[in-house]
């Protein structure tokens, strides 16, 4: 076992199915039959949507701790305006250019890259193709903070707890917090786990409340 400070926060990924994330969840929760595409697809989803931020801890092949935060874009603190699409050259191929843009449904910036792209105005031309599209996470979406972190899921396996890594985590999703422009970060726990989340920072507001669905 790895001491604490040599291990990483890293994004989920698909190959981390195979090192025992959900096995890892059980910690947590009943996670079911889950088979490999259907976690797949659940990811692909997420990563879409542009609004969530999972991550794990890895030690020996194995994910040993995770935690997840889905991030709320607020109508309150004036909304927040898109920030403008930016445009520039990709390396020495003046055909091809990265416009950063938000898309209309999703909280990321992606960098699409075209071919024939006007460069002064970003204007796409008739023969304009769309090469890739990739996330981007060095750009928050909105400049204004009308953003919520949403906190969820945060487990450590029973024999890496009291390493610091819960708090590891935790730190980790405040700072994609920060830099996704959101102005604070919430979560429900139970009294027992209360004090952790004051040691990492947080303070108790209010009452946690639910009510279940029949589905
Ligand atoms: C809660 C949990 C994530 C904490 O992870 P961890 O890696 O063991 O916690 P850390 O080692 O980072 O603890 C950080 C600090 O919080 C304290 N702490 C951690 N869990 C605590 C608890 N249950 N009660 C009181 N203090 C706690 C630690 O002592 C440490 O304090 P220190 O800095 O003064 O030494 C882990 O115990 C866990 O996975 N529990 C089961 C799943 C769960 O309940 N998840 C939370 C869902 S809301």
């Amino acid at each position: 076992m790895a001491t604490d400070v040599n291990l990483e926060v890293r994004p989920l990924k698909t190959s981390d199915y195979e090192k025992g994330f959900l096995d890892l969840l059980a910690h947590l929760t009943a996670v079911g039959e889950v088979s490999r595409e259907a976690f797949e697809e659940q990811l692909k989803l997420r990563d879409l949507a542009g609004s969530y931020r999972t991550v794990v801890i890895e030690d020996g092949g194995r994910i040993i701790a995770t935690a997840a935060m889905v991030i709320e874009l607020k109508f309150i603190h004036s909304c927040s305006k898109p920030a403008k699409p930016r445009v520039g050259t990709e390396g020495s191929d003046r055909s091809r250019h990265v416009v950063r843009t938000p898309c209309c449904c999703v909280l990321s910036w992606y960098d699409l890259r075209m071919a024939d792209t006007d460069t002064d105005t970003g204007q796409f031309g008739a023969g304009t193709q769309l090469v890739s599209i990739a996330p981007t996470v060095s750009q928050p979406y909105h400049e204004g903070s009308a953003q919520v972190g949403h906190i969820e899921d945060v487990v450590v396996d029973p024999a890496y707890r009291g390493k610091k890594l819960g708090l590891k985590l935790i730190q980790a999703l405040i700072d994609l917090a920060r830099e996704a422009g959101c102005y604070k970060v919430i979560l429900d726990c139970s009294e027992a786990n209360s004090t952790f989340y004051e040691k990492c920072g947080l303070t108790r507001k209010e009452v946690q409340m639910v009510k279940y669905l029949d589905r």
